[in-house]
């Protein structure tokens, strides 16, 4: 007894609050949650419950580094501190500034196909403006520029999904090897084998597998089961059903983001099947 009293002592005395060494910092709407909460089922990974928006928001980043890891869960030494907010992605400054903290700090970024995530960016907001009782065009009149009846490349959700301008910003600063690339299509589908990939990338133990995992009939999606009686599938926000599109309006679309693409595919020379 008095050897295992002493055992805790020293663990939980090596239990602290410490910065992120894996941020995942992307993209919106690509099932960042999913992952954060399917990682945290990791008894070697710890994981930050709210999104910090630290590094793109000044007045946030002015708080200080102190300020952030006191925002950390506890940690273990051995253990992964892992932070999520998928408004890191699109921010010019980001890079540098997390490179600023740690230069060796693992990125991870999850891409969907570029026009779903485009229709699910639109989805959220409508269901906010929704709650809100404010009212949104139908996407067709959004997403397509009246004018040149082209796609409308000042909308926001179309601007996120060109992947590439925004890539360029964390190859400027941090090497490619140091960023992992998640199918954000394929964590729905199949998440062990992407949750696998990440696990090698972040050199832990290959834990995260289909005993923890299983596939809700009713929700559509895979949810998570925490203990022996406890599942937990993601909230009602994600895997919303998304509208009907006009057919021609997602094949502009698809052919419009065709050539960012490629320039996404040979920025990070990886591939993937969105033609
Ligand atoms: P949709 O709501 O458009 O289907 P984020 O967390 O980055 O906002 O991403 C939300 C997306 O995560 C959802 O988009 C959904 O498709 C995807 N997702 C992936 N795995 C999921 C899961 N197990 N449960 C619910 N949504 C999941």
């Amino acid at each position: 007894a008095r050897m295992s009293s002493l055992h805790t002592n020293v663990s939980n005395a090596a239990m602290t609050q410490r910065l992120p060494n894996c941020i995942i910092i992307g993209v919106r709407k690509c099932g960042t949650r999913a992952l954060l909460e399917f990682l945290s089922l990791h008894p070697s990974i710890v994981t930050a419950e709210d999104e910090m928006h630290f590094f793109n928001d000044d007045e946030r980043y002015r708080m200080g580094l102190e300020w952030y890891r006191h925002h950390m869960p506890l940690s273990l030494p051995h253990q992964v501190t892992v932070e999520k907010t998928p408004g890191y992605f699109i921010s010019p400054i980001a890079p540098r500034r997390i490179h600023r903290m740690n230069s060796t700090v693992k990125l991870v970024v999850l891409l969907r196909h570029p026009t779903t995530r485009t229709v699910s960016d639109y989805t959220q907001i409508f269901y906010n403006k929704q709650g809100k009782n404010e009212s949104l065009d139908v996407f067709e009149d959004i997403a397509i520029d009246p004018d040149t009846g082209e796609v409308n490349t000042r909308y926001k959700a179309v601007q996120i999904s060109m992947y590439h301008h925004h890539f360029r910003h964390w190859l400027d600063v941090f090497p490619r090897h140091q960023i992992h690339v998640v199918d954000g299509d394929r964590l729905i589908t199949d998440p062990v084998s992407e949750i696998e990939r990440i696990e090698d990338f972040l050199g832990v133990e290959r834990r995260v597998n289909y005993d923890l995992l299983y596939y809700n009939q009713t929700r559509g999606f895979y949810c998570m089961r925490k203990n022996a009686t406890v599942q937990k599938c993601l909230g009602a926000s994600k895997g919303r059903k998304h509208p009907d599109i006009e057919p021609s309006v997602i094949r502009k679309l698809n052919r419009f983001f065709e050539p960012h693409n490629k320039q996404l595919f040979d920025l990070i020379r990886q591939w993937f099947p969105w033609s």
